[in-house]
């Protein structure tokens, strides 16, 4: 999918579900994400990069909050702040080019900062690349091991080319 498709599929589901109006993206490239095509839907974006510079390129375009650090230790805290559920847009992994600290892909953490949080079973959650999460890549979870953090709420879920969504 072209990021193009990326951003109508999840203002599909944003239009879904009307309701959810704070909008967090983890992983920015350059600063741009999802969020700039969405951002016209939600009270609230904010977003969440290991780059520093990818976040105040993210502030520059008037992101409504940015976060720098690993999404998967950063939104246990983040998530405390917030008071009502969310649409979860979870694209962080390490792009190859780009060599820094932090886990590969933070999904499984960031899965387990949603399940633990008081809003997370009435929140959606938009997984990007599961192409990504087939155990080849080291640092990246498998669907086995992503299934086993989700399996307490039982989101229902669908999944449309690489994107798999848990619904409210
Ligand atoms: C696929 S890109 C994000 C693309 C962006 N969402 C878009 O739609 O254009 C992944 C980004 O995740 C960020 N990243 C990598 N590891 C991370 C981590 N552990 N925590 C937060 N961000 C991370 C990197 O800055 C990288 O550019």
């Amino acid at each position: 999918m072209t990021p193009a498709e990326k951003v109508q599929l999840i203002r599909g589901y944003a239009g879904r579900y009307p309701g959810l109006r704070v909008f967090i993206e983890t992983g920015l490239w350059q600063g741009t994400g999802s969020w700039e095509g969405v951002r016209d839907l939600f009270e609230t974006t904010i977003v969440v990069d290991l780059q520093e510079s990818n976040v105040e390129a993210a502030e520059k375009k008037g992101v409504g909050f940015g976060l720098v650090g690993d999404s998967g230790r950063a939104l246990p805290g983040l998530l405390r702040q917030i008071d009502q559920p969310a649409v979860f847009w979870l694209d962080a992994h390490l792009m190859e080019e780009y060599d820094a600290e932090g886990d590969a892909c933070p999904l499984l953490a960031e899965l387990d900062a949603i399940v633990h949080w008081k809003y997370g079973a009435g929140s959606l959650i938009l997984i990007d690349d599961m192409r990504l999460m087939d155990g080849g890549r080291a640092g990246y979870p498998t669907r086995e091991q992503i299934d086993q953090v989700v399996s307490g709420v039982g989101w229902p879920r669908e999944e449309t080319d690489d994107i798999l969504a848990l619904l409210p």
